[in-house]
């Protein structure tokens, strides 16, 4: 479907991150090692966190330029043909001759829980132009960045977008230690249960123990650090404390991109200046839509759909 260009007043979020063509094998279980089993479907869908956080933005009403890099081939077309259509900005995506487009292979089980191995081709070869970054930030509310990219790309990134005072949302997965430079230059970090358990170096079992996490990690410098927790919500920790985002109950048919639908709501709220519970709260909603649906990007839902689905209950401050 084409969507309409984002509105006038819509804020501009510059998306720095991987497009992947996602190989989707639907499984009753994943198999035991040693073991065959014959699988429901194969779907070829576009993917990547980058590309997913960028059709999340733009899916809620966004401004979006998305900085990547595809293959020359049908793959990188495809991928670079869905962002154009959801009306996003993909002058930035550079097409490496040399390098074939990222794919992912994700394993979605009837539970809806996925395994996915990403061989990252053409999203190796991002390269961050700082002259090219520093106009593309112009008038941008937020950098969203992941760690599908090269990680002295992403630095190099954060570093001209504090030249440049533009806020950085960063989702640090798949999960690398981070370098101590880029704790003051992230403005909202998003993590889940387990990147949040490593990057602390504390146990993130359950909510109580999540938000001694989300305040040992705020200490580091961001203003705003999310936690989400799948089905036991979020918790949000800023200067005003730490609360407790419960879930909504939605069936699982498929978990894919559930995190970067949650980032995309999230993002393009914070950027339109509502306050961050409210932010978290859209992002759950949104959230919880996609993980109803099947795939990656075609699971993302859009602005009308998450103001029209159920309010999950108000937060909980946490002691
Ligand atoms: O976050 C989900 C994404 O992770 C998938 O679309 C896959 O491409 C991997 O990058």
């Amino acid at each position: 479907m084409n969507r309409s260009p984002a509105s006038a007043d819509a804020p501009l979020l510059v998306v720095l991150g991987s497009l992947n063509m996602d190989v989707v094998v639907r499984v009753p279980q994943a198999p035991a090692a040693g073991e065959t089993l014959h699988g429901r479907s194969i779907d070829h869908l576009p993917g990547g966190k980058g590309g997913n956080q960028a059709v999340g933005c733009a899916r809620q009403g966004g401004a979006v330029r998305m900085l990547g890099c595809v293959g020359a081939d049908a793959h990188g077309t495809a991928l670079r043909d869905a962002l154009a259509r959801d009306g996003i900005d993909t002058r930035g995506v550079r097409v490496e001759a040399a390098t074939p487009t990222g794919v992912a292979l994700v394993m979605v089980e009837d539970s809806g829980q996925n395994r996915i191995v990403v061989i990252p081709g053409a999203n190796a070869a991002v390269q961050v132009d700082p002259a090219a970054l520093r106009a593309q930030l112009a008038g941008a509310a937020f950098l969203v960045l992941q760690f599908e990219t090269p990680l002295d790309q992403v630095g190099l990134a954060m570093e001209v977008a504090a030249q440049a005072d533009c806020k950085v949302l960063l989702n640090p997965s798949p999960m690398q230690t981070l370098p101590g430079a880029f704790w003051p230059r992230i403005d909202t970090l998003v993590v889940n249960e387990l990147e949040a358990q490593m990057l602390s170096g504390l146990p993130v079992t359950g909510i109580t123990e999540a938000a001694v996490a989300a305040r040992a990690l705020l200490a580091r410098g961001p203003a705003r650090v999310v936690v989400t927790l799948g089905g036991e919500g979020a918790v949000a920790a800023d200067a005003d404390g730490c609360r407790h985002h419960p879930a909504l109950r939605v069936k699982a048919v498929d978990t894919t991109a559930a995190g970067d639908t949650f980032l995309g709501a999230l993002a393009v709220s914070l950027a339109r200046g509502e306050p961050f519970d409210a932010a978290v709260q859209l992002g759950i909603r949104a959230a919880s839509l996609c993980i109803g649906r099947p795939g990656a990007q075609p699971s993302i839902p859009s602005r009308d759909e998450v103001l029209a689905s159920p309010v999950p209950p108000a937060p909980i401050a946490l002691p």
